[in-house]
């Protein structure tokens, strides 16, 4: 199995999640970039408008990874303003088609996640896996456990980490 972790941070949770899962199933990870600045408070307030407003930003990927290599790509995106950040439905949009199986993980504060996930399926069509990591359930280390028990037992399910 040819598995790879793609990740896109501002403050570096989804780094950290990408990173422990990557040791776990032990494969690489890829860092997703994108054109725009979202740092400080300028950067927050640019992040929630453009999420809301579901604005598509330039994305890059470190190395420039060819996403169709891998049996199984991990993909860990922080929550803004009820959408993923900008960069990760702007690399679905752009890749999605290329993509074998996905398994996503939102990782956020407290919100649920069950909207944005349905915003963007809609947007990049059906997403195979998906996982949530919020600080408020402290859920961190049995959700990856769960993502990775599941990759490696390449388990079909639909999971929603502590979702109730
Ligand atoms: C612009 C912006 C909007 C956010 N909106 C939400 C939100 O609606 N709900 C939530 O639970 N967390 C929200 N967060 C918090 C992040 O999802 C959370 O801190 C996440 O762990 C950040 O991941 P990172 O460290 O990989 O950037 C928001 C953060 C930013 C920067």
């Amino acid at each position: 199995m040819n598995n790879m972790v793609l990740y896109f941070t501002r403050s570096g949770n989804s780094k950290r999640i990408a990173e422990k899962v990557a040791k776990k199933i032990r494969c690489g990870t890829v860092e997703i970039t994108d054109d725009k600045s979202w740092k400080g408070i300028f950067g927050f307030m640019r992040g929630g408008y453009y999420s809301l407003k579901q604005k598509v930003t330039r994305v890059s990927l470190e190395g420039d990874y060819d996403v169709s290599k891998a049996d199984n790509i991990i993909l860990v995106l922080p929550l803004w303003a009820g959408s993923t950040a900008p960069a990760g439905y702007s690399f679905l949009l752009n890749e999605k088609g290329k993509i074998k199986k996905l398994h996503m993980v939102i990782c956020n504060d407290s919100s649920d996640t069950k909207k944005a996930f349905k915003k963007l399926e809609l947007l990049v069509g059906k997403i195979n896996n998906k996982y949530r990591i919020t600080k408020k359930l402290g859920n961190e280390d049995s959700v990856i456990n769960e993502i990775c028990g599941n990759i490696t037992d390449g388990g079909n399910t639909v999971q929603i980490g502590n979702e109730d």
